[in-house]
């Protein structure tokens, strides 16, 4: 039998088996991250990994580094993941891995560690989406919530709000046309000379500063429920320029505070149109997910916001917000029960999408 056949029967028999336990990997950014995930929403152990340290004198990610830094770290940080959830390897009933979207080199380095793992052990492997992965931070967050519902996906690298119509199906419905939200976040406090990653430092920032101080323009977009960050993020660089030009000190607090009060209302109003126009989904709730979902102001405003609309809100407690293997593990599992496993001919799909 071959290493696929073996695969398909085991995951046939594991979709009847209750305490379902899969080692995940996410290695499609800046952080080497693994989990062992019970059951789609039990997390045994959570082992996150991050490079920021190695990219933060270049003010952004560099892909070889964090290449390299991923391969010394994968195996590591498989085995505390492990040990952690005290099993052996030949105790999982199945491996998963991010095999898109992301950074090529980076996500190959974690495809290739199970591939090559899953094939030693002769466990299924489940390629995962990683904004899926990033969904699903809410499914071991929320014992209750189930599809279909509404979810904001906000990252470093992508802005969508898509209907989660069941476990693994999903409907893009709108979606940044230029920069995602945490990226214009990093640009702009970048602009405030604040190092890399930006938006928890626009973040703690803003909590200081008055966010009407600066006026910044509202984006405009063709699709109803897509998102521009680019034009905000132009106007605001524009302004910090201004300010430095004519020799003042910067009020960073207050600029922080507006930019976030721009970006965080825009993304909350589109969630309100997505709901108000998507009633019978909006009846399984709204959730946040990806780094930006992190966001002190974003999390107030979609509370307030859902509250008003009378839509219950789910969030992803603020350590799944971010990359991290558990939230990768949840995703596969509910791809196993549909039977969804990979082969060894699974390659990293650095420009992966999410649904029809
Ligand atoms: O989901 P994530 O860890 O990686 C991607 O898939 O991109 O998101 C990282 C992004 C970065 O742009 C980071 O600045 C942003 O999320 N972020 C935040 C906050 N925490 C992380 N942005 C605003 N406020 C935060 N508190
Ligand atoms: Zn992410």
């Amino acid at each position: 039998m071959t290493y696929l056949e073996s695969s398909r029967r085991k995951a046939e028999e594991l979709r009847n088996k209750a305490g379902v336990r899969i080692l995940a990997l996410e290695t499609s950014c800046d952080e080497t991250a693994a989990a062992v995930i019970e059951d789609g929403r039990k997390i045994l152990s959570n082992v996150v990994f991050s490079q920021i340290d190695l990219h933060e004198m270049y003010g952004g990610v560099v892909p070889e580094i964090a290449s390299r830094a991923h391969m010394e770290a994968c195996d590591r940080v498989v085995d505390q993941a492990l040990r952690e959830a005290g099993m052996a390897l030949e105790e999982t009933d199945a491996l998963a891995v991010t095999k898109g979207p992301g950074l090529v080199g980076a996500l190959l380095t974690g495809v290739n560690c199970m591939k090559g793992l899953a094939f030693a052990a002769g466990k299924p492997l489940i390629g995962v989406n990683h904004i899926e992965g990033h969904v699903s931070a809410n499914f071991l967050t929320h014992p209750d919530l189930a599809p279909p519902f509404l979810c904001l996906v906000v990252s470093g690298g992508h802005s969508h709000l898509v209907e989660v119509v069941d476990y693994g199906e999903y409907r893009l419905l709108g979606q940044t046309v230029d920069d995602a939200a945490g990226e214009a976040f990093d640009k702009a406090a970048r602009a405030l000379g604040l190092p890399y990653p930006g938006g928890p430092r626009i973040d703690a920032l803003a909590e200081e500063g008055n966010p009407e101080a600066f006026t910044l323009p509202r984006p405009k977009t063709e699709g109803r429920y897509d998102y521009s960050f680019s034009g905000l993020k132009t106007a605001f660089i524009n302004t910090v320029h201004g300010i430095e030009q004519r020799g003042e000190a910067l009020p960073k607090a207050d600029l922080a505070a507006s930019f976030r009060r721009a970006v965080c209302r825009e993304l909350t109003e589109k969630a309100r149109l997505l709901i108000r126009e998507h009633p019978e989904a909006a009846r399984g709730g709204m959730a946040l997910a990806g780094g930006v979902s992190a966001n002190r102001e974003l999390r107030r405003e979609a509370a307030a916001m859902c509250a008003e609309e009378g839509v219950k809100l789910y969030m992803p407690e603020i350590g799944l917000c971010t990359d991290n293997g558990a939230m990768i593990g949840s995703a596969a599992y509910y791809r196993l029960r549909r039977g969804e496993i990979s082969g060894l001919e699974m390659n990293a799909e650095p420009a992966l999408r999410l649904g029809m």
